[in-house]
């Protein structure tokens, strides 16, 4: 398990991507809905591999309420992952499982 941010790091309504591995680009990214974070992996299921943001850090529409990918359109919910627009319909990002301690720290616990 490692610790990748504080809860302080991602306000709600915004977002934040993390380079995980040794790839070069940002490979995981957290979103905070309404106090509640959520990880996924930086890989839209239109084509697998692909990022999502146009600029670092930028995973939403303009109003926070999906996230958004920048390849073809695609929106996903936040709470869910799962597309519910665009080209790969129905289709999920790949959720990861987070652990938040008490004292605030954000801790990947699969990747
Ligand atoms: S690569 Fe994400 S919608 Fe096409």
């Amino acid at each position: 398990m490692e610790r990748i941010c504080h809860i302080d790091d991602v306000l709600p309504g915004s977002s934040i991507g993390f380079r995980y591995s040794s790839y070069g680009k940002d490979d995981i990214f957290l979103v905070n809905k309404s106090g509640k974070i959520y990880a996924y992996r930086n890989s839209c299921p239109h084509w697998p591999g692909s990022t999502l943001p146009m600029r670092r850090g930028q995973y939403l529409d303009g109003e926070s309420r999906y996230i958004v990918c920048h390849g073809h359109g695609a929106l996903f919910e936040i709470d869910t992952g799962v597309c519910i627009h665009g080209p790969c319909l129905g289709e999920k990002l790949t959720a990861l499982s987070i652990e938040i301690d008490k004292d605030g720290n954000v801790f990947i616990v699969n990747a």
